[in-house]
């Protein structure tokens, strides 16, 4: 009886919904799209978290405040090269992202795009 009951917690863990995204396997990125998730790691993921998911430091891209309709794509330019002033949020200021440039972002926005998509936010 007791095993049973061990195996049961067992399994309900193994089957229960993944709450990081950051451990979830489903985010297959596409290869055309590599280059792009790694500018984001490297510029963006501190503060709004591995998946787009958000931290402590920043909000979740993933999110229906930042759909295209929303935010479009010049508020993304915008905030990766000039900073946000806070706004929506409690985090404070985001602050211009060092070594930034138009052409970095025209590879991290297709792949936030993209996130937000397989988020199912949009
Ligand atoms: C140092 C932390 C930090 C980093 C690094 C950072 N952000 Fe932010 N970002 C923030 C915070 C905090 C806000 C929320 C401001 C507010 O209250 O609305 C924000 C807001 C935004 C917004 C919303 C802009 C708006 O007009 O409201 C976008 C888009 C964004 N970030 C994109 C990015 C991208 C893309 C990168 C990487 C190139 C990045 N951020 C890197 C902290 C950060």
């Amino acid at each position: 009886m007791k095993i049973r009951c061990y195996m049961f917690v067992a399994l309900a863990y193994l089957v229960s919904p993944v709450l990081s995204a950051a451990d979830n396997p489903k985010f297959n990125v596409p290869f055309k799209l590599g280059l792009g998730q790694s500018l984001y790691e490297e510029k963006c993921s501190t503060c709004h978290g591995i998946w787009g998911d958000g931290s402590d430091k920043g909000p979740p891209l993933m999110h229906k405040l930042y759909l295209p309709s929303h935010h479009g794509d010049q508020s993304f330019y915008r905030a990766a090269m000039k900073g946000v002033q806070a706004h929506h949020w409690p985090f404070g200021d985001m602050p211009p992202v060092p070594g930034m440039t138009m052409r970095t972002m025209d590879k991290i926005l297709p792949y936030v795009r993209w996130l937000q998509r397989e988020n199912g936010i949009y």
